[in-house]
């Protein structure tokens, strides 16, 4: 009977066994050390090391303004963390759009730098050539589309995506075209559940849903605001597992009141 900790490392073909076995993938983020221990020991299949981190992590309105080093640098701290979960890195808005040759090259850095397991690029039919050729040089390239972040100047809005005919149709041939160009997964972000499903049936790689309803092959949540942290942040696919924001200011409530009414620290605590 198999059980949802089966492998015992986490790789692109593992993710795609688990496609063709019906067993779902769970995702999420993280940015620091800590976080990645405890969703590793948690039995997380794969960490994304998004450029979410600009919002939750740097408090910026977007993602755009993070850059190559600060990627290298959350994920050489999230990875020595893990040690099942398949670790992905976000390449930064700006780091593959210029040329190939830079998109190439950075890609190479995030896995020279750090010991992660692939990249994630926004982009469907207008990234094939940089995910070909970086897939080419050996390293797992994750897509992503649908609402993709990094283009918000260009949408307007952070709603659905895929809602009419022609938008639908491009997303199914986007998807179609990543596996064609050697992605390994995409990520579906805010797509009605059942253009998830179309897409999803469509292709043999792994879809990774947020926000795109139960039949893609996974889920992924930005980990602060499942946890109840990021608590602005109130979008309708957002589940909360955890109050850590109310759990967090009561908790510091108790420390400030013992500090300053001496009972911390007790006796036992002093030397
Ligand atoms: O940056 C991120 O956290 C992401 C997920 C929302 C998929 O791209």
């Amino acid at each position: 009977m198999s059980t949802y900790t089966d492998f015992r490392k986490i790789t692109t073909k593992s993710l795609f066994l688990s496609k063709q076995k019906g067993t779902k993938i769970a995702a999420l983020t993280a940015y620091d050390f800590i976080t990645a221990k405890l969703l590793d020991q948690a039995g997380i299949d794969l960490i994304l090391v998004g450029d979410s981190l600009s919002n939750v992590f740097q408090g910026n309105e977007t993602t755009l303004p993070v850059t190559m080093d600060e990627m290298i640098y959350h994920t050489k701290a999230v990875s020595k963390g893990v040690e099942r979960a398949m670790v992905v890195v976000d390449m930064p808005f700006m780091s593959y759009q210029t040329n190939l040759d830079e998109a190439f090259r950075n890609a190479g850095r995030i896995m020279k730098e750090t010991p992660a397991g692939g990249v994630k690029l926004e982009g469907g039919e207008r990234v094939a050539e940089t995910v070909r050729k970086i897939t080419e040089a050996g390293i797992p390239v994750m897509g992503h589309i649908g609402l993709t972040p990094q283009s918000i100047h260009q949408f307007g809005s952070y709603k659905a995506r895929g809602k009419d005919e022609e938008e639908a149709r491009q997303l199914i041939k986007d998807a179609k075209i990543l596996e064609e160009s050697g992605a390994f997964s995409v990520v579906l972000e805010k797509i009605p559940a059942e253009l998830a499903k179309e897409i999803t049936e469509s292709i043999s790689i792994p879809t990774i849903g947020i926000g795109a309803g139960v039949f893609c092959d996974g889920q992924i949540l930005v980990t602060p605001d499942m946890l109840g942290l990021n608590v602005d942040f109130n979008p309708r696919f957002v589940r909360h597992y955890a109050n850590l924001a109310g759990d967090m200011v009561e908790a510091v409530k108790n420390y400030v009141k013992d500090v300053k009414e001496k009972g911390f620290p007790s006796g036992k605590e002093s030397y």
